[in-house]
């Protein structure tokens, strides 16, 4: 990380073995839980809120405020789940920690079942993910042998907690947290009318904590340097260091870790992070959080890689993807993929998602093959709108994201196109 010391990825590359619990151990890990038993568990809630993380898997909702929601749920059985699902188009930052400091997460994971006295625990993880579901299963032994999980965890009496394994089998909207719990039920993975929300009515109708891999990693952090320091290493808005995985045309492809609050132009250029392009051509433009978020254009670069310095610009943070475009991508061709992936992952649930998102993929393609006519741009505008406020689920909610951020700069484009 730019001019200080990682903060979540401070172990990655210094472990023999990322599942070796003794390795962990040596470079400070166990110690957030060993923490948190010292503590009241209001204090803990305390600081999780201070830290002010947003959620790492694209909808940035406050962790503490989540948190504080099951805690509030009277009920003596909660589940913790955790979202390894990674299915955004150009995210590919939690199977950096899956992979090489597995425990971390475990730790995040363990923590919240001591705080909601939960029984299990369950990670969905992307089942195209094969090495890293072997990594992850031996580090779960390895906890389990070190008395880390099962029973009376670290000779505590009645601290019973384990933790499951569950394969994802390919569809992103499994990602969407309320199909990713009738996914582990072994229902049809489609999202569930919302709300009840998850932490009232979740996984088998008991109050659930879904998070993301990165939010959990960040969980031992704060319990460890406190609440206060994690936010610092933030801005006020969203606290902590943030992993980012850069792709595309972008010279340095590769997962990063940053403090919120860095300037873009220099996650987008400097050698520390993507070094500019890798075919000398100029930046075109960035598309932000994977396929449903939207897109931005040179002028950006000079605002602060943050949730609020990216949002009050009609940007996004979301899962952390920065998927890099030069300027030989024609911004039609790029929408028009993004639609068809759309049109392929609706789960077919409501219509306007099902049938809107192929009828737009449909009209995109029209201006790429010369068959665009006016009116059409109307049309497709209009179909979008429609698409965006009567979808069920984020999916559809954001499929249009990409389109209407690129075409408050990109209108010529499209325009030319139509005969
Ligand atoms: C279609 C769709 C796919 C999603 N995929 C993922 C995913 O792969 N990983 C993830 O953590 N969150 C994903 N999410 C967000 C989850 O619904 C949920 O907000 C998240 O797991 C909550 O954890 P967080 O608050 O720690 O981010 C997805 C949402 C939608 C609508
Ligand atoms: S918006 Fe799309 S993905 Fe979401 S429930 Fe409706 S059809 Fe399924």
């Amino acid at each position: 990380m730019k001019n200080s010391e990682p903060v979540l990825l401070k172990r990655v590359g210094k472990m023999t073995d990322p599942a070796s619990v003794e390795e962990y151990v040596k470079l400070g890990g166990f110690e957030g839980i060993k923490k948190a038993i010292s503590m009241d568990k209001e204090e803990i809630l305390a600081e999780i809120d201070t830290a002010h993380v947003r959620g790492r898997g694209g909808a940035a909702y406050p962790m503490g405020r989540k948190w504080i929601h099951l805690y509030e749920m009277d009920h003596d059985t909660k589940y913790i789940v955790c979202n390894a699902d990674e299915g955004e188009p150009g995210t590919f930052k939690d199977k950096v920690l899956l992979d090489r400091d597995p425990l971390s997460v475990i730790e995040g994971m363990l923590i919240a079942g001591y705080l909601f006295r939960s029984k299990q625990g369950y990670i969905y993880i992307r089942g195209e993910y094969r090495t890293i579901h072997k990594v992850f299963k031996k580090a779960l032994e390895q906890a389990k042998a070190a008395g880390y999980l099962g029973k009376n965890i670290m000779g505590i009496e009645g601290f019973n907690y384990d933790i499951n394994i569950v394969s994802g089998s390919g569809a992103y909207v499994c990602g969407e947290n309320s199909a990713l719990l009738n996914s582990i039920e072994g229902k049809v993975g489609r999202p569930r009318v919302k709300p009840p929300h998850l932490a009232e009515v979740g996984l088998y109708g008991k109050p659930t904590l879904v998070n993301n891999v990165e939010s959990y990693a960040c969980v031992p952090v704060i319990l460890t340097e406190g609440g206060q320091t994690f936010l610092n290493y933030g801005t006020p808005d969203g606290g902590g260091t943030k992993l980012i995985s850069i792709s595309g045309h972008a010279k340095n492809r590769g997962v990063y870790e940053v403090k919120l609050g860095t300037k873009l132009k220099d996650i987008l250029y400097s050698e520390e992070f993507g070094g500019g392009t890798s075919t000398g051509k100029e930046i075109k433009f960035v598309h932000f959080g994977g396929q449903s978020g939207p897109i931005g254009y040179l002028e950006d670069c000079d605002l602060e890689y943050s949730y609020e310095g990216l949002w009050n610009n009609g940007l996004a943070v979301g899962s952390g993807a920065i998927v890099v475009m030069d300027e030989s991508v024609s911004i039609v061709e790029y929408l028009k993929s993004v639609m068809e992936f759309f049109a392929h992952e609706s789960c077919g649930k409501c219509t306007p998602c099902r049938i809107g998102t192929t009828r737009a993929a449909e009209l995109l393609k029209d201006f790429t093959t010369g068959r665009a006519k006016k009116g059409d741009l109307e049309r497709l505008e209009k179909m979008l709108q429609h698409i965006t406020f009567l979808s069920a689920c984020g999916l559809g909610q954001s499929a249009a994201v990409a389109f209407q951020s690129a075409l408050k700069h990109g209108r010529e484009e499209f325009e030319s196109l139509i005969k």
